[in-house]
């Protein structure tokens, strides 16, 4: 049971009702029995953009102004904390499922010619708009995103994200070799773009600033060591960037940084490792380096549904998140060479991906990482990722019956773990209800309950 929880002068505009599903810390570290919190009928009110009040309906409803609105979401549903989506690229969402290829050969036939399109503000305001509108549809209330080289690409996505009042992260990606011409910054155009960008954009709404340098290859020494130095100047930032997700990516970086240990030592070499530092994939790395991202509190995006589709591999979330060596581990869809927008199919491709190595992830243990997990990956897990009064009030309202199977299924379900279980291996898009920003209904499912 859920202790009931209020702050002080609490003004609530708007309340929901129903089942309530979070967690109050690391299940990998502490074990689900102490961390994860189920309340059967709960309340949580909000306003100002933060959740007020939550706790079982019977002990909140007295506390709450008579009058207010509450929408009750019923008993077949389940209220979690916006999802989190700590690795995406944006600019590929019009080429998802793009045929036959793994990860060089992919990027060249596919995303560089793709992104090129975005020199064009116009349209890249258009993705942008595709983009966001998907993860409300998903239940996504927070992303760390990369846009692309150019800086009109990073604009027209905050400014699409400021208007929804979302929490999102995104930077210009830094490239200036190993890609076509038309595609390449130069070290000082780089550093100038993404500090103006930093300037514009980083702590004005909710929006957070990602210094981007697209993965060691495509980057100079000379570039990654001017990422460093910006990052230094602007410490708050996040810093993104993609770090053994394949085995001749692996060999590449071998060649083009013939002095550095490995791959991860390149980025630590020069000064990307620490908090804030978010490295897509890190499915082939060895001990040593699983043991600098946990000294450097630098945290690994996983991105299973990507994993498959480019054959790239499949991480050990178990090893990873191991409670003598923890690594913040977050979850990604990392479309476009993801193949989901949800966040129930990318837990789904987890559990298999974890299964590939003898582990089997809990239901459980997968909701946090969708949740408060990647927030921790972030470190902004005292902002978002959970419900608790005090925290920003993103929301997703599952609907546990959203199909004719899952509802059916549902009928032989022995209990909660089993229920959720049912959810990440059969739902989809079709599961989210509901999704609020800041305490603001954005997306509701018009479809939803007609099973
Ligand atoms: N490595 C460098 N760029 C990319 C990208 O766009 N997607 C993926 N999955 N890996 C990358
Ligand atoms: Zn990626």
């Amino acid at each position: 049971m859920a202790v009931s929880q209020t702050i002080e002068n609490p003004t609530p505009t708007a309340a929901i009702r129903g089942p309530v599903l979070t967690f109050t810390g690391n299940p990998f570290k502490e074990g689900l029995e102490h961390t994860m919190v189920y309340e059967s009928d709960a309340i949580v009110a909000f306003g100002g953009g933060k959740i007020t009040h939550f706790g079982p309906a019977a002990d909140i409803h007295s506390q709450l102004p008579s009058g207010l609105p509450i929408e009750n979401y019923g008993s077949d549903s389940l209220i979690s904390a916006g999802f989190l989506d700590s690795h995406v690229h944006f600019p590929q969402t019009p080429m998802i499922g793009a045929f036959g290829a793994q990860l060089l050969d992919w990027l060249d036939a596919y995303v560089f010619p793709t992104e090129r399109r975005y020199a064009d503000k116009e349209f890249a305001s258009s993705v942008a708009k595709v983009f966001l509108q998907e993860c409300l549809k998903n239940g996504i209330t927070t992303s760390c995103v990369y846009c692309t080289v150019f800086p009109q690409s990073v604009d027209a996505l905050f400014e699409e994200a400021e208007r929804l009042g979302m929490r999102m992260a995104a930077g210009k990606v830094l490239m200036n070799r190993n890609a076509p011409d038309y595609l390449l910054d130069t070290t000082q155009s780089g550093y100038d773009d993404s500090k103006a960008l930093i300037n514009k954009w980083h702590g004005r709404s909710r929006l957070m600033y990602a210094i981007t340098p697209r993965f060691a290859p495509t980057s100079t020494a000379d570039q990654l060591e001017s990422a460093g130095v910006l990052w230094n100047e602007h410490p708050d930032c996040y810093m993104q960037t993609h770090v053994s997700e394949n085995k001749s990516e692996i060999a590449w970086v071998k060649e083009l940084f013939p002095d550095q240990k490995g791959y991860l030592d390149v980025y630590d070499h020069h000064k990307l490792c620490r908090p804030r530092a978010v490295f897509g994939h890190g499915i082939h790395l060895d001990d040593d380096e699983m043991q600098c991202m946990h000294t450097t509190g630098s945290a690994i995006s996983h991105c299973p549904t990507s994993n498959f589709f480019l054959g790239s591999g499949y991480f050990n979330v178990g090893r990873a998140m191991k409670k003598e060596r923890p690594v913040r581990v977050g979850l990604g869809t990392d479309l476009g060479a993801g193949t989901s927008f949800s966040i129930l199919a990318t837990l789904n491709e987890a559990y298999k991906a974890a299964q590939l190595n003898n582990y089997a992830l809990t239901a459980g243990h997968a909701y946090y990482m969708a949740t408060r997990g990647t927030a921790n990956a972030m470190y902004i897990d005292d902002k978002v990722g959970s419900i608790a009064v005090g925290m920003e009030a993103d929301i997703v309202v599952l609907n546990m019956k959203s199909t004719p199977i899952i509802k059916y299924r549902m009928e032989f379900a022995k209990d909660l773990q089993e229920a959720l279980f049912i959810q990440m291996t059969l739902g989809d898009d079709r599961a989210v209800q509901a999704t609020y920003i800041a305490g603001q209904l954005q997306y509701r499912n018009e479809a939803s309950g007609a099973t």
